[in-house]
């Protein structure tokens, strides 16, 4: 009997596909700033895969030794991929926000962390010290001739796409005022049927309490804040991302309670005071982008619709259709809470719940909600073909898990076809770590899966980082090429790719 159990014992261990200590090398920081062609590649960058990838996300895991608390207080780093006539260049550059040039000064930590980073000396030190850093790490976007470090509580930091080089924070003509939240997830609207056609960016920005006051902005092409419009709704919100049809943002107020005590004491981050309410409903919030005059059309007016309570941190996609707003989501059955005296490098994957993929109907005529779960695996950081953003799609890219069961850090890329249900998977498993994929049309007016999916594949073996390239058509295959870097990029968030072809050298 003994011996049966360890048996089965060994066989789960053996069936992990990831090691901890493998993971864990993907949190260390870079220190060095590189430039260079890469020229270590398996396979052959395509001829016709020309433009800029740019990412976003902590490359600093510690300050001069200190470890901060949590990965999303690290220091904004871009990574800058850029393709041209077959050919790769790799560059990145720290954004200098004020805090990190100050820090790097004196070599150790300066400011609170919103995850819970301390400044060292115990509660009394950072007790009533609401001065939080501005890191600029979450999202980096090219709009209008800017390239932008997006970091949701703040405004954003402009940078030279060709150096990198930061040049200071960005308020849209005054349109943002000092210290004024700019969310990190803008949405791309391929043709705005406000702007004759014209693409747009949609962002919006949260300003909690108890109520929430949420602004939405639409910029034009020129980069131009053209319609600002803010809205009030009731209770505390914590919303980090959003999703827009033609006619509609829509955001979910996940239910969560905050209590700002421990923070002011100096003994919590703010987002450690941050608690999960299980027997809340998800309130969905469903704000319309046009400004009407008739208060009495639906169309016009705010609504609030509830669903069951869970929580949602990225959006894949959102359109209507007939009477209803369908949106896909990466939905946790909870928020598990940041313990101050946790340490994120020993995360036990196996004790939190997955990000599993939910499909949900808005029904607007009689404000109910339904739902059904799309892909069960546990999955992060979905994107779509540009051209359906806000329209009915077919197929929708994320990072995956390797195994099709419980949680797991994400190792692999996924395909899903939402119209026939098949789905395709590339794993980087066991010693490669994956995060988000960014899907780049060859034409993008052509077939929806005519493409690239890139993604920066942590590769644990060899302590370092590859851009590996897929074909969207069949995720299954192996890769069109791999190239590998001369170093690691820590996890990162978010980034997109622009045409523009971006390099000096
Ligand atoms: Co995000």
């Amino acid at each position: 009997m003994q011996n049966f159990q360890i048996d089965e014992i060994a066989s789960t261990v053996a069936e992990k596909s990831y090691s901890r200590e493998s993971w864990q090398g993907g949190y260390q920081s870079v220190k060095e700033e590189y430039d260079y062609w890469i020229d270590d590649i398996e396979g052959e960058i395509p001829a016709d895969l020309n433009g800029t990838l740019f990412r976003n996300g902590p490359g600093l895991l510690d300050i001069n030794g200190q470890n901060i608390h949590h990965p999303f207080d690290g220091d904004g780093m871009i990574s800058r991929i850029t393709f041209t006539n077959g050919r790769a260049h790799f560059r990145n550059r720290f954004i200098r926000t004020q805090a990190y040039l100050e820090e790097q000064k004196a070599g150790k930590i300066l400011y609170r962390g919103v995850f819970g980073t301390q400044k060292p000396g115990g509660w009394l030190a950072n007790a009533f010290d609401f001065n939080l850093k501005n890191i600029a790490n979450t999202n980096v976007i090219y709009w209008g001739g800017k390239l932008l470090a997006l970091w949701e509580a703040a405004e954003p930091h402009k940078l030279d796409p060709q150096t990198l080089e930061t040049l200071g924070k960005e308020y849209f003509d005054k349109v943002l005022s000092e210290g004024e939240a700019f969310a990190a997830h803008p949405r791309f609207d391929p043709s705005c049927e406000q702007d004759n056609g014209e693409p747009c960016l949609v962002n919006f920005s949260i300003k909690p309490g108890l109520s929430t006051t949420i602004t939405i902005f639409e910029l034009n092409t020129a980069g131009k804040i053209i319609r600002k419009t803010a809205h009030s709704v009731p209770g505390f919100a914590f919303i980090h991302d959003f999703a827009i049809t033609p006619n509609y943002c829509i955001l979910f107020q996940n239910p969560v309670a905050f209590n700002p005590i421990p923070f002011a004491l100096g003994m919590r981050g703010a987002g450690e005071c941050i608690k999960f309410q299980g027997n809340q409903p998800t309130k969905v919030i469903i704000i319309p982008r046009t400004s009407g005059t008739n208060e009495d059309n639906n169309k016009n007016k705010v609504q609030i619709l509830e669903t069951q309570s869970g929580f949602v941190f990225h959006h894949c996609n959102a359109f209507e259709k007939d009477s209803e707003i369908i949106i896909d989501s990466i939905c946790y059955e909870n928020l598990p809470e940041v313990e101050p005296e946790s340490d994120f490098r020993e995360t036990d994957f196996d004790a939190l719940k997955p990000g599993q993929l939910w499909r949900f109907h808005l029904n607007l005529k009689d404000n109910k909600v339904s739902r059904e779960l799309i892909e069960s695996r546990c999955c992060e950081f979905p994107c779509v073909h540009p051209e359906k953003v806000g329209r009915e799609y077919r197929y929708l890219y994320t990072g995956a898990a390797h195994g099709d069961s419980g949680n797991a850090p994400l190792q692999a890329f996924e395909k899903v076809d939402l119209q026939t249900g098949e789905k395709q998977i590339w794993s980087a498993a066991p010693d490669g770590f994956a995060s988000e994929p960014n899907f780049v049309p060859r034409n993008r007016h052509g077939d929806e899966d005519d493409g690239w999916l890139l993604g920066l594949v942590y590769d644990s073996n060899h302590h370092r980082s590859d851009v590996v390239i897929l074909d969207a058509k069949d995720l299954n295959k192996e890769p069109i090429a791999r190239l590998h870097l001369k170093h690691h990029i820590p996890y990162g968030l978010h980034g997109n790719f622009v045409n523009d072809v971006f390099v000096n050298s």
